[in-house]
Protein backbone atom coordinates (compact mmCIF):
# COMPACT_ATOMS: atom_id res chain seq x y z
CA UNK A 1 0.00 0.00 0.00
CA UNK A 2 1.63 3.56 -0.78
CA UNK A 3 1.24 5.53 2.14
CA UNK A 4 1.58 9.40 2.09
CA UNK A 5 1.37 12.52 5.19
CA UNK A 6 -0.41 15.68 4.60
CA UNK A 7 2.32 17.51 6.63
CA UNK A 8 -0.86 19.56 8.61
CA UNK A 9 -3.04 19.82 11.80
CA UNK A 10 -5.71 21.59 10.39
CA UNK A 11 -9.27 19.28 9.45
CA UNK A 12 -10.60 21.57 6.78
CA UNK A 13 -7.19 21.15 4.67
CA UNK A 14 -7.03 17.67 5.74
CA UNK A 15 -10.03 16.60 4.45
CA UNK A 16 -9.79 18.50 1.51
CA UNK A 17 -6.56 16.85 0.28
CA UNK A 18 -7.78 13.20 1.64
CA UNK A 19 -10.47 12.39 -1.06
CA UNK A 20 -8.05 12.61 -4.11
CA UNK A 21 -5.07 11.06 -2.57
CA UNK A 22 -7.23 8.33 -1.70
CA UNK A 23 -9.14 8.12 -5.06
CA UNK A 24 -5.62 7.44 -6.10
CA UNK A 25 -5.08 4.50 -3.90
CA UNK A 26 -2.75 6.14 -1.04
CA UNK A 27 -3.27 5.57 2.85
CA UNK A 28 -3.63 8.95 4.06
CA UNK A 29 -2.32 10.23 6.87
CA UNK A 30 -1.72 13.58 8.58
CA UNK A 31 0.02 15.03 11.57
CA UNK A 32 -2.97 14.16 13.72
CA UNK A 33 -1.93 10.41 13.20
CA UNK A 34 1.87 11.87 14.62
CA UNK A 35 3.25 13.04 17.98
CA UNK A 36 5.60 16.01 16.18
CA UNK A 37 6.66 19.07 17.65
CA UNK A 38 5.59 22.41 16.42
CA UNK A 39 7.09 23.18 13.26
CA UNK A 40 8.51 27.22 12.73
CA UNK A 41 8.22 28.07 9.25
CA UNK A 42 11.35 30.77 9.22
CA UNK A 43 11.24 30.14 5.35
CA UNK A 44 11.47 33.59 3.37
CA UNK A 45 9.24 32.43 0.91
CA UNK A 46 6.13 30.43 0.41
CA UNK A 47 8.29 27.40 -1.01
CA UNK A 48 10.72 27.52 1.95
CA UNK A 49 8.51 27.19 4.37
CA UNK A 50 6.63 24.32 2.44
CA UNK A 51 10.18 22.66 2.50
CA UNK A 52 10.92 23.32 5.84
CA UNK A 53 7.43 21.38 7.06
CA UNK A 54 7.96 18.46 4.53
CA UNK A 55 11.82 17.71 5.31
CA UNK A 56 10.57 18.23 9.43
CA UNK A 57 7.86 15.63 8.84
CA UNK A 58 9.91 13.34 7.03
CA UNK A 59 12.28 12.94 9.83
CA UNK A 60 9.94 11.07 11.91
CA UNK A 61 8.14 8.88 9.02
CA UNK A 62 8.98 6.91 6.08
CA UNK A 63 6.19 8.04 4.56
CA UNK A 64 5.97 9.94 1.19
CA UNK A 65 4.75 13.82 2.36
CA UNK A 66 3.06 16.01 0.91
CA UNK A 67 3.20 19.59 2.69
CA UNK A 68 1.60 23.18 1.66
CA UNK A 69 1.86 27.24 2.79
CA UNK A 70 -0.16 29.80 0.75
CA UNK A 71 -0.24 33.23 1.75
CA UNK A 72 -1.82 36.31 -0.44
CA UNK A 73 0.59 39.34 -2.29
CA UNK A 74 -0.82 42.22 -2.81
CA UNK A 75 0.97 44.47 -5.74
CA UNK A 76 0.79 47.56 -4.36
CA UNK A 77 2.20 46.45 -1.15
CA UNK A 78 4.82 44.83 -2.89
CA UNK A 79 3.99 41.33 -2.63
CA UNK A 80 3.03 41.54 1.21
CA UNK A 81 1.71 40.02 3.38
CA UNK A 82 3.38 37.20 1.22
CA UNK A 83 4.70 34.93 3.70
CA UNK A 84 3.49 36.63 6.65
CA UNK A 85 -0.25 36.26 5.77
CA UNK A 86 -1.28 34.48 8.94
CA UNK A 87 0.85 37.05 11.20
CA UNK A 88 0.16 40.45 9.18
CA UNK A 89 -0.99 42.51 12.39
CA UNK A 90 0.48 41.61 15.83
CA UNK A 91 -2.79 39.87 16.93
CA UNK A 92 -2.90 37.15 13.90
CA UNK A 93 -6.70 37.17 14.11
CA UNK A 94 -8.62 37.24 10.86
CA UNK A 95 -10.46 39.89 11.24
CA UNK A 96 -7.38 42.48 12.69
CA UNK A 97 -5.29 41.26 9.67
CA UNK A 98 -8.33 42.50 7.14
CA UNK A 99 -8.51 45.55 9.17
CA UNK A 100 -4.66 46.15 8.68
CA UNK A 101 -4.84 45.23 5.27
CA UNK A 102 -7.06 47.63 4.37
CA UNK A 103 -6.20 50.17 6.03
CA UNK A 104 -2.88 50.08 3.92
CA UNK A 105 -5.37 50.26 0.97
CA UNK A 106 -6.95 53.11 1.67
CA UNK A 107 -5.40 55.25 -0.65
CA UNK A 108 -4.35 52.85 -3.31
CA UNK A 109 -6.23 52.26 -7.04
CA UNK A 110 -4.27 49.40 -7.95
CA UNK A 111 -5.92 46.78 -5.89
CA UNK A 112 -4.69 43.74 -7.77
CA UNK A 113 -3.76 40.84 -5.57
CA UNK A 114 -3.03 37.32 -6.28
CA UNK A 115 -3.60 34.25 -3.59
CA UNK A 116 -0.92 31.71 -3.67
CA UNK A 117 -0.34 27.77 -2.66
CA UNK A 118 3.09 25.84 -3.04
CA UNK A 119 2.62 22.39 -2.43
CA UNK A 120 5.98 20.04 -2.05
CA UNK A 121 6.04 16.39 -2.55
CA UNK A 122 8.85 14.68 -0.61
CA UNK A 123 9.08 11.44 -1.63
CA UNK A 124 10.37 8.20 0.71
CA UNK A 125 13.71 7.98 -1.63
CA UNK A 126 13.86 11.64 -1.21
CA UNK A 127 13.29 12.96 -4.63
CA UNK A 128 11.03 16.04 -4.08
CA UNK A 129 8.76 18.16 -6.17
CA UNK A 130 6.94 21.50 -5.96
CA UNK A 131 3.95 22.72 -7.31
CA UNK A 132 1.84 25.91 -7.51
CA UNK A 133 -1.99 27.38 -7.75
CA UNK A 134 -2.48 30.78 -7.71
CA UNK A 135 -5.74 32.78 -7.65
CA UNK A 136 -5.89 36.53 -9.05
CA UNK A 137 -8.32 39.21 -8.06
CA UNK A 138 -9.08 42.45 -6.12
CA UNK A 139 -8.91 44.04 -2.43
CA UNK A 140 -12.20 44.91 -1.51
CA UNK A 141 -12.93 48.29 0.15
CA UNK A 142 -14.09 46.58 3.07
CA UNK A 143 -14.84 43.33 5.14
CA UNK A 144 -17.94 41.52 3.38
CA UNK A 145 -19.45 38.16 3.73
CA UNK A 146 -19.58 35.13 6.38
CA UNK A 147 -17.97 32.25 4.42
CA UNK A 148 -14.42 31.10 4.88
CA UNK A 149 -11.24 31.95 6.53
CA UNK A 150 -8.32 34.62 6.53
CA UNK A 151 -8.86 36.93 3.61
CA UNK A 152 -11.76 35.56 2.04
CA UNK A 153 -13.40 38.77 3.30
CA UNK A 154 -12.03 41.60 1.35
CA UNK A 155 -10.78 39.40 -1.74
CA UNK A 156 -13.26 39.55 -5.10
CA UNK A 157 -11.86 37.25 -7.74
CA UNK A 158 -11.21 37.65 -11.20
CA UNK A 159 -14.47 37.05 -13.23
CA UNK A 160 -16.56 37.78 -9.91
CA UNK A 161 -18.15 41.12 -8.61
CA UNK A 162 -18.37 39.74 -4.79
CA UNK A 163 -15.68 38.41 -2.27
CA UNK A 164 -14.64 35.01 -1.61
CA UNK A 165 -16.50 35.06 1.59
CA UNK A 166 -20.10 35.70 0.19
CA UNK A 167 -19.52 33.47 -3.20
CA UNK A 168 -19.10 30.57 -0.75
CA UNK A 169 -17.36 26.53 -0.71
CA UNK A 170 -18.79 25.32 -3.40
CA UNK A 171 -17.07 28.11 -5.59
CA UNK A 172 -14.10 28.88 -3.69
CA UNK A 173 -13.47 24.92 -3.76
CA UNK A 174 -13.93 25.01 -7.73
CA UNK A 175 -11.39 28.11 -8.00
CA UNK A 176 -9.13 27.81 -4.87
CA UNK A 177 -5.52 28.29 -5.67
CA UNK A 178 -4.92 25.80 -2.95
CA UNK A 179 -7.50 23.02 -5.40
CA UNK A 180 -5.11 24.46 -8.00
CA UNK A 181 -2.48 23.42 -6.50
CA UNK A 182 -3.61 20.06 -5.81
CA UNK A 183 -4.60 19.08 -8.86
CA UNK A 184 -1.42 19.68 -10.28
CA UNK A 185 -0.14 17.00 -7.49
CA UNK A 186 -2.67 14.71 -8.51
CA UNK A 187 -1.92 14.61 -12.67
CA UNK A 188 1.25 13.92 -11.57
CA UNK A 189 0.92 11.23 -8.90
CA UNK A 190 -1.61 9.77 -11.65
CA UNK A 191 1.15 10.17 -14.44
CA UNK A 192 4.03 8.26 -12.59
CA UNK A 193 1.59 5.77 -11.51
P1 LIG B 1 -1.72 28.45 5.26
O1 LIG B 1 -0.32 28.30 4.78
O2 LIG B 1 -2.70 27.70 4.42
O3 LIG B 1 -1.85 28.15 6.74
O4 LIG B 1 -2.11 29.99 5.05
C1 LIG B 1 -1.41 31.04 5.71
C2 LIG B 1 -2.30 32.26 5.82
O5 LIG B 1 -2.61 32.74 4.49
C3 LIG B 1 -3.66 32.01 6.46
O6 LIG B 1 -3.58 32.12 7.87
C4 LIG B 1 -4.52 33.11 5.83
O7 LIG B 1 -4.31 34.33 6.50
C5 LIG B 1 -3.95 33.22 4.43
N1 LIG B 1 -4.70 32.34 3.52
C6 LIG B 1 -4.24 31.19 2.93
N2 LIG B 1 -5.18 30.62 2.16
C7 LIG B 1 -6.26 31.42 2.27
C8 LIG B 1 -7.59 31.35 1.70
O8 LIG B 1 -7.96 30.42 0.96
N3 LIG B 1 -8.42 32.36 2.02
C9 LIG B 1 -8.06 33.38 2.82
N4 LIG B 1 -6.87 33.49 3.40
C10 LIG B 1 -5.95 32.51 3.12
Amino acid sequence: MKRIVIASQNEDKISEIRNPLTALGYEVYSLLDFDIPDIEETGKTLRENARIKAHAVRKITEYTVLSDDSGLEVDALHGAPGVHSKRFSDSTMDEDNNELLLKKMEDKEQRSATFKTVMVLLFNDEREYSFEGSLHGYIHTRQEGEHGFGYDSVFIPVGHSQTLATLGPETKDRISHRRRALREVVNFLKDIA
